[in-house]
C-alpha cells in the first residue's frame, strides 16, 4: 500500500438545482500520475477546483498526505504544495514570460528587483522539462508555448501536487508527449504527484499509472491502469448507451467555387509575417484541411478569415466577391467561423448562452424588431440549438462562462452550425470535446460538406484532418508547403513537412 499524496473523500457540489459532484471519492498515490476521465459537463473541473479551493465543496474532505487540511482557497492550497494548470489560460497576455512567472508569486515583495528576478527564473528555467524565453509577451506565444508556460509556473513554485485540466487539449501529440514524458520523469525522480483531466485514452494508458472515471456527477470507478483497457474506461464513462455517429462522404455533384484566398499576407500581434502569401481555394461540397504545427500561422490566417484581424496584402474573395470580414458580409455571404478558444474569442462569458447563441443575428429578424431585441424569440431559437447540440445543462439563460468547456464549445458550434452555412472555417473544433461528442461533430461538419458547405478546416489533429478533408494542405512558417489527399497521405511525410523538413531528402 503506497502513501497517499492527496485524497478526496465524499465531496459534494451544487450549482442551484444542478448536483454538480455527488460523493466523489479519488485517492491519488505518491509520485504517481492520476487520470481523471468523464464526459463533457461530468464534474472533471469542478472536482478539481474543489480539491484546490476554487470552489468551497458543500460536503466531504480534502486530506494532504494523512493529515485534514482545510482548503478555503487557492493560496492555502499554494501553501501547502498543491498547484493547478486551469483549463483556460491564466496567463496575463500583454506581460512578458518573465513578468507573468514573477506575478504568480503569491507572495510578493513590495519592489520587486527585476534584474535579480530575471537571474534567478533564469538559472532555474534550466532545470526545468522546457525552456522559454524570458523576455517575449505572452500574446506572442503560441497555444502550445502557453501550455508550458503554464505548467513551468506551477513547477516554479515548487509544488509537490500538480493538477492539470485538460493541458494536452491545446498540444499536438508530439508535443503532448513531450510534456507528459517529462512530467512522468519527475514523478518518478523528484516524487511530484499529478492528477490530469484529459480525453485522450491514449495518454491516460501511456502516461497514467491510476485512472477515476466520473458520470454525470457521480464517481463512475477506478482502477490501475495497467489492470483496465479503453473499451471498459469508455463504457464507464458513458454507459453502454454510446453508438458512433460516423457520416459517410459522399459524392457531391455540382461544386462552385466558394470561398479564394490570393497571395493573403497576414501579420503577428508584433507586426512580424505570420501568414506570408498564402493561396488556395475552396469548393462547395469540399473539406479542405490545413495540417499544421500550432503557431505557424493558422490562428493568425482564421482570424483574417473572421475579420478580426487586418490582411496587408492579397485577397480574399467569397462566391467571387471581395470579402472584407465585416458582420454584413459574413450574414450576406452566409459565411460561419468557429476560431480556436471560443470562450475568449467567440463569446461573451458574462452573457447567457441564448444571448450568445444568437450574435450572428441579435440585429436582424426575428430576434430584432424595430430596435428592440426579442428576448422570447432568441430563448426559443437557443432552446432548439441547445437540444440540436446537447448542450449541458439545457439552460438558455445561465451565462455561457458558467458552462463547462466542452459545452462552451458545443454551444458555439451550435450557433455557427445551425442555419447551413455555405463557407465554414473552423479551427481546431473538437479541441476538448469528449469522444461521443468528436464522433458527432465531426458528422455534423461531413454533413455540411455532403450538402454543398465549403469547409477550411486547420486542424493540429492529424486524425482529423484524415478522416474529414478531401484535400490536405500543409502549413509551416507561414505557407502552405505541401498537399496530398487522404488516401495518397503518408503521416510520417506529413510530419516533417509539419515540422520544416520537407526537402531534407534534397539538401545537400
Ligand atoms: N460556476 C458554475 N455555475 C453553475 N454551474 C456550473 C459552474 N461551474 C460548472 N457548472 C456546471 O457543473 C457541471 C460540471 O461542470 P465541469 O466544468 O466540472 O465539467 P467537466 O467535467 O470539467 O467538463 P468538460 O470536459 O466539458 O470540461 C456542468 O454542468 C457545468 O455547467
Ligand atoms: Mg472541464
Amino acid at each position: 500500500m503506497s502513501t497517499l499524496a492527496l485524497e478526496a473523500i465524499n465531496v459534494s457540489k451544487r450549482f442551484g438545482d444542478l448536483q454538480a459532484l455527488d460523493k466523489v471519492s479519488l485517492q491519488l498515490r505518491q509520485g504517481s500520475i492520476h487520470a481523471l476521465l468523464g464526459e463533457n459537463g461530468a464534474g472533471k473541473s469542478t472536482l478539481v477546483k474543489c480539491i484546490v479551493g476554487f470552489y468551497v465543496p458543500d460536503d466531504g474532505e480534502v486530506l494532504l498526505g494523512e493529515r485534514q487540511q482545510a482548503i478555503a482557497n487557492p493560496r492555502d492550497a499554494h501553501d501547502l504544495g498543491i498547484g493547478m494548470v486551469y483549463q483556460h489560460f491564466t496567463l496575463i497576455p500583454n506581460m512578458t514570460v518573465l513578468e507573468n512567472l514573477v506575478l504568480a508569486r503569491p507572495h510578493l515583495p513590495a519592489v520587486i528587483d527585476w534584474r535579480k528576478e530575471r537571474e534567478a527564473i533564469g538559472a532555474r528555467m534550466q532545470k526545468m522539462p522546457f525552456q522559454l524565453p524570458l523576455d517575449v509577451s505572452v500574446n506572442q506565444l503560441a497555444a502550445g508555448e502557453k501550455q508550458k508556460l503554464e505548467i513551468v509556473k506551477q513547477l516554479l513554485l515548487n509544488v509537490k501536487v500538480l493538477i492539470l485540466d485538460e493541458p494536452t487539449s491545446v498540444l499536438t501529440p508530439n508535443e503532448a508527449d513531450e510534456v507528459l514524458g517529462r512530467i512522468r520523469d519527475m514523478t518518478r525522480d523528484s516524487g511530484l504527484s499529478v492528477l490530469i483531466i484529459t480525453h485522450k485514452f491514449r495518454e491516460v494508458m501511456t502516461y497514467a499509472d491510476d485512472v477515476t472515471v466520473l458520470r454525470r456527477g457521480k464517481h463512475a470507478g477506478s482502477a490501475r491502469v495497467a489492470d483496465t483497457n479503453i473499451k471498459f474506461l469508455a463504457e464507464l464513462m458513458v454507459g453502454s448507451e454510446f453508438t458512433s455517429t460516423a457520416l459517410a462522404r459522399e459524392s457531391v455533384a455540382e461544386q462552385t467555387l466558394k470561398l479564394e484566398i490570393d497571395t493573403l499576407k497576414v501579420a503577428d500581434d508584433s507586426g512580424k509575417a505570420a501568414v506570408k502569401g498564402l493561396s488556395l481555394q475552396v469548393r462547395g461540397g469540399e473539406v479542405v484541411g490545413i495540417a499544421g504545427v500550432s503557431g505557424n500561422g493558422q490562428r493568425e490566417l482564421v482570424e483574417a478569415l473572421a475579420g478580426q484581424r487586418p490582411q496587408f496584402y492579397g485577397e480574399i474573395r467569397i462566391m467571387g466577391e471581395a470579402y472584407a470580414g465585416q458582420r454584413a458580409d459574413l450574414l450576406r455571404h452566409g459565411f460561419h467561423c468557429l476560431p480556436e478558444e471560443p470562450l475568449r474569442n467567440a463569446a461573451v462569458g458574462r452573457m447567457s448562452v441564448a444571448e450568445n447563441l444568437a450574435f450572428r443575428r441579435f440585429d436582424r429578424q426575428p430576434f430584432s424588431f424595430g430596435g428592440w431585441l426579442r428576448r422570447g424569440a432568441m430563448r426559443a431559437a437557443a432552446t432548439q440549438a441547445i437540444a440540436d447540440f446537447n448542450v449541458r445543462p439545457p439552460v438558455p439563460g445561465i451565462p455561457i462562462g458558467n458552462l463547462s468547456g466542452g459545452n462552451v464549445q458545443r454551444a458555439i458550434l451550435a450557433r455557427e452550425l445551425s442555419e447551413r452555412p455555405n463557407v465554414l472555417v473552423v479551427a481546431n473544433p473538437c479541441f476538448g470535446l469528449d469522444f461521443g461528442a468528436v464522433s458527432e461533430i465531426h458528422a455534423r461538419i461531413m454533413a455540411a460538406r455532403n450538402a454543398g458547405t465549403a469547409v477550411l478546416l486547420v486542424s493540429e489533429d492529424l486524425d482529423e484532418i484524415l478522416e474529414l478533408a478531401d484535400r490536405i494542405l500543409v502549413m509551416s512558417g507561414g505557407r502552405l508547403v505541401y498537399e496530398t489527399t487522404p488516401t495518397e497521405a503518408d503521416p510520417v511525410i506529413i510530419g516533417r513537412h509539419m515540422a520544416g523538413h520537407g526537402e531534407e531528402t534534397h539538401a545537400h
